[in-house]
C-alpha cells in the first residue's frame, strides 16, 4: 500500500519502524450518531483530519462488544464491535478509507483479562469450584477468609474478588477484568484466532494491551513489599502520572513465559503478510526488559514509557534516549517515543500547564519528532488540549471509582471540531458529549486553529510535513552533542535538534531553522526547540 504523500522507501514492508501514529480514543474522537459517544463512522469521517495532519497510521482504541467498565479494555467478544459504536461493517469502511488515504490502521487486543460478561467468565461461574471453565481464569481459594495473596489491583483495592461458593479470582484492573490463566493452551489458541479475524478484515497491525501481564509467577505467591509502603502492581499509579522507577518485586508481572506468546504471535503476522505489525504496551521496569519484547521474533516495537516519564530535564532527556538507542540497538528494532495517552495526564498540564506548558509540550514534541523510530501521539495533543479537571458527577474511570482519585478522565474529553460552544462539533446537533468539554475550548478548536498559522495545529503540521523528508533518510544514529547542561542538542543525519531545558536563552548553533516550536530570534529562548539542517 503506497499512497502519493507516503515517505517510506519502495521495498520497505516494515513502515512502522518511523512512522507517526495517531492514537484515537474512540469514545471521544468523533460521533456519528448524536448520542455523544463517539464511534467508528465518526472515525471514518474525520480521517481526512488525520491524512491532512500528515501521520502514517492511526491506532484505535478498543471497540468490540463491552459493558464498557473500563471503556472497552473489558471485552465480552473480540470478534464484533460494541453497538455503541457500531457494527463490524463500520470497522470494514473504516479500513478501507483509512488505507485509501494511505494511513494503517493498527488495532488494540486486550489479551491479559476478558470483561466478567465474555462467555468464558459467565460459564466459569456456572460450573464452579475445580471445572475446566474455571481453568482459563485464576480462580483460587484461600483459608483464612482473606484473599489469596497480597497484590493490589493497578486501580486501587485487593486484585481478588470472591464470588459466591468462596473462590475468589484474581484481577489486576476491576473486578469486572477477571485475568485469563494463561497457562491453559485454549487461552492462546483462542488469541490467535482473534488475531486472524482481524488481519482477514485488512488490519495493519496490533497494539497489544498490558503486553507484560499475561503471565504471573505460577505459585501466585505474595509481593515482597518494601516497609512502609503498600502491595502494588506497579504500572502507573492511582494517579496515573507516574511509577517509581525504583525496581520492585513484582511476581504479576513480566515473566519470561510471555515471551513464548509474541513467538507465536509473530508468526501469525508473518502469515497474513510482511507489513502486519504488533507493539506491545508493556511497563517494564527498565529499558532492556522493554527490549526484550522486540527481538527479531517477537514484537515489532513497545512504546517507550521512559520518554513520558522524564522530567523536564535536558539530562534526563539525554539519558533516555542514550538508555532507549542502547537496549533497542542489538535486537534491531525502531524504538519509540510518546508522550501522552490515554492513561497519563495530558503533557502540555505535566509539564506545568498554562503558558509555559504548551511551550514545553511544544518543544518537546519536535524534540520528539526529529528522534530516530516512531512517535506515538494523542488526540488533542495536536491541539494542544491540557487535562481537564472533570467534576466528580462526569468522572466514569474504573481507577477513580474506585480509589476517589482523580482518575483518567481528565484526558478522555471528547475533542473539539468547530464551532463556538460545546459540542464544538463532536457529534451532530446539540448532544453533549459523554464528559463535558470546557468553555476555554472554543479557541483551540481544529476549525479555529487551522485558520491560524501560530496555532499548535499548525505547529504538528508543518512538523509532520517536514518529518517526511527525513524520516527514513536521515538513519538510526544519534549524536549528543554539548550545548551546556541546559540544553538537550543531538544530530542525526543532516538534522540537527536543539531543545532548551533552561531558564536562560542559549545561542544556535550553526545552520537553517527549518522550525521552531516557539518565537525564535537570533538566540533560542527557554522551553523552545528548534530543527536546524
Ligand atoms: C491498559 C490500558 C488502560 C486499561 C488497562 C486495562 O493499561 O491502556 O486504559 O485500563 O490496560 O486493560
Ligand atoms: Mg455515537
Amino acid at each position: 500500500m503506497a499512497a502519493l504523500n507516503d515517505p517510506i522507501p519502495a521495498g520497505r514492508d516494515d513502515w512502522w519502524r518511523h512512522a507517526v501514529v495517531y492514537q484515537v480514543y474512540v469514545r471521544s474522537f468523533a460521533d456519528s450518531d448524536g448520542d455523544g459517544v463517539g464511534d467508528l463512522p465518526g472515525i471514518t469521517s474525520r480521517l481526512p483530519h488525520l491524512a491532512g495532519l500528515g501521520v502514517d497510521a492511526l491506532w484505535i482504541t478498543p471497540f468490540y462488544t463491552s459493558p464498557q467498565h473500563d471503556h472497552g479494555y473489558d471485552v465480552a467478544d473480540y470478534r464484533d464491535v460494541d453497538p455503541l459504536f457500531g457494527q463490524l461493517s463500520d470497522a470494514d469502511d473504516l479500513v478501507a478509507r483509512a488505507h485509501e488515504l494511505g494511513l494503517r490502521v493498527v488495532v488494540d487486543l486486550v489479551p491479559n483479562h476478558t470483561s466478567d460478561e465474555h462467555e468464558w467468565f459467565k460459564a466459569a461461574l456456572a460450573a464452579g469450584p475445580g471445572s475446566p471453565e474455571r481453568a482459563r481464569y485464576l480462580f483460587r481459594d484461600s483459608e483464612d477468609g482473606n484473599p489469596p495473596n497480597n497484590w493490589e489491583s493497578v486501580f486501587g483495592g485487593p486484585a481478588w474478588t470472591q464470588v459466591e461458593d468462596g473462590q475468589w479470582y484474581l484481577h489486576l484492573f476491576d473486578s469486572t477484568q477477571p485475568d485469563l490463566d494463561w497457562r491453559n493452551p485454549e487461552v492462546p489458541a483462542m488469541f490467535e484466532d482473534v488475531l486472524r479475524f482481524w488481519l482477514d478484515r485488512g488490519v495493519d497491525g496490533f497494539r497489544v494491551d498490558v503486553a507484560h501481564g499475561l503471565f504471573k509467577e505460577a505459585s501466585l505467591r505474595d509481593q515482597v513489599v518494601e516497609e512502609g509502603k503498600r502491595a502494588s502492581s506497579g504500572q502507573v499509579n492511582t494517579d496515573h502520572s507516574m511509577v517509581s522507577l525504583d525496581l520492585k518485586d513484582e511476581p504479576m508481572w513480566d515473566q519470561p513465559e510471555v515471551h513464548d506468546v509474541y513467538r507465536a504471535w509473530h508468526r501469525v503476522l508473518d502469515e497474513a503478510g510482511p507489513d502486519k505489525m504488533a507493539v506491545a504496551e508493556a511497563w517494564t521496569q527498565t529499558a532492556e526488559s522493554m527490549a526484550a519484547f522486540v527481538r527479531p521474533d517477537e514484537l515489532d516495537q513497545a512504546f517507550n514509557f521512559a520518554w513520558l516519564l522524564a522530567d523536564w530535564s535536558a539530562e534526563a532527556f539525554a539519558r533516555v534516549i542514550t538508555d532507549t538507542l542502547a537496549a533497542v540497538e542489538p535486537v534491531g528494532a525502531s524504538p519509540t517515543w510518546v508522550l501522552s495517552n490515554h492513561d497519563v495526564v495530558r503533557h502540555v498540564t505535566r509539564y506545568g500547564g498554562g503558558e509555559q506548558g504548551l511551550a514545553r509540550a511544544r518543544a518537546a514534541t519536535l524534540t520528539m519528532l526529529a528522534l530516530p523510530g516512531s512517535s506515538y501521539i494523542y488526540q488533542g495533543e495536536e491541539l494542544g488540549l491540557e487535562q481537564v479537571d472533570v467534576a466528580p458527577e462526569d468522572r466514569q474511570d474504573p481507577a477513580y471509582l474506585r480509589t476517589g482519585e482523580a482518575g483518567r478522565d481528565g484526558c478522555r474529553v471528547p475533542i473539539p471540531w468547530s464551532g463556538a460552544q460545546a459540542p464544538y462539533g463532536f457529534g451532530p446537533g446539540t448532544t453533549q458529549p459523554w464528559i463535558p468539554q470546557p468553555a476555554e475550548w472554543a479557541t483551540l478548536t481544529v476549525e479555529a486553529q487551522s485558520a491560524d498559522p501560530s496555532s499548535t495545529l499548525s505547529f504538528y503540521r508543518d512538523a509532520l510535513r517536514l518529518r517526511r523528508d527525513f524520516a527514513w533518510s536521515a538513519g538510526e544514529d544519534v549524536e549528543l552533542l554539548d550545548l551546556g547542561a541546559d540544553v538537550l542538542a543531538f544530530r542525526r543525519g543532516p538534522l540537527t535538534a536543539v531543545l532548551n531545558c533552561g531558564d536562560a536563552p542559549v545561542a544556535l548553533p550553526e545552520g537553517e531553522v527549518l522550525l521552531a516550536s516557539g518565537p525564535v530570534d537570533g538566540k533560542l529562548p527557554s522551553d523552545t526547540a528548534v530543527w536546524l539542517r
